[in-house]
């Protein structure tokens, strides 16, 4: 006869919620990672729109976005007649934004790419102009990423970057092993290392734009 064991079991460790959203930012997957893209879809939109009035991009340019998450500003660029190529660390987000933006990927107007920031898989001097939007935080390597922003944009191309800004305080919701934030001292030494020139970076509310000429 076997006795029943009364050994109790070890629980598994609980991640704290703000650990979990955190990681879902950073790579957002699964039902979790697709309802906080369907949040981003709104809470980011005036960022972006933002972030677009900086970069001005014009009908016909080539313009990469990195960390694209749901989509909304491939979308737009593709409205305004750019050819667009966003490229994300995450295979949900390539689905969920192909999704969005299935017309303009038939039409050969956009083309989604996954990737990670710091091995951009586009020719040099190809792009007219890029941005980022709540994304280098997560990026392994932000240097190495910069560096192939200055490599695929075109002579005179410009970036723009948006990030939390490192001078504010960190935002309780955000937990900062993975959220690392960058000042604009950062931010203006990597690029101006990178080789971009002509690097300026706003500060709006907790926010931080920054904007490059390669
Ligand atoms: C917080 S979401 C921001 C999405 C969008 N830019 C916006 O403003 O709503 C961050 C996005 O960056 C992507 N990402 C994270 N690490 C990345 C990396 N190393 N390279 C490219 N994309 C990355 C994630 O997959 C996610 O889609």
């Amino acid at each position: 006869m076997t006795k029943a064991c009364n050994v109790p079991t070890a629980k598994p460790a609980r991640v704290p919620l703000r650990s979990r959203l955190s990681g879902e930012a950073a790579n957002p997957h699964g039902r979790l990672g697709r309802f906080l893209a369907r949040i981003w879809w709104y809470e980011t939109a005036a960022v972006n729109v933002r972030a677009l009035d900086l970069l001005a991009p014009r009908a016909g340019e080539h313009i990469l976005e990195i960390g694209f998450g749901p989509g909304r500003t491939l979308h737009r660029l593709a409205t305004i007649g750019c050819q667009v190529t966003g490229l994300d660390a995450s295979a949900d987000m390539v689905r969920l934004a192909g999704k969005r933006n299935a017309k303009h990927i038939s039409d050969g107007v956009v083309e989604l790419r996954l990737g990670s920031a710091e091995s951009l898989p586009i020719p040099t001097s190809t792009i007219d102009a890029a941005l980022a939007v709540h994304t280098l935080y997560f990026w392994p390597d932000l240097v190495g990423a910069c560096a192939e922003l200055a490599r695929v944009l075109r002579l005179g191309g410009r970036l723009v970057l948006v990030t939390h800004d490192a001078d504010q305080p960190h935002p309780r919701r955000f937990d900062p092993k993975i959220y690392r934030l960058r000042s604009a001292e950062q931010l203006t030494k990597t690029l101006s290392e990178a080789g971009f020139t002509s690097v300026t970076a706003r500060h709006e509310a907790s926010l931080l734009f920054v904007h490059a000429i390669r």
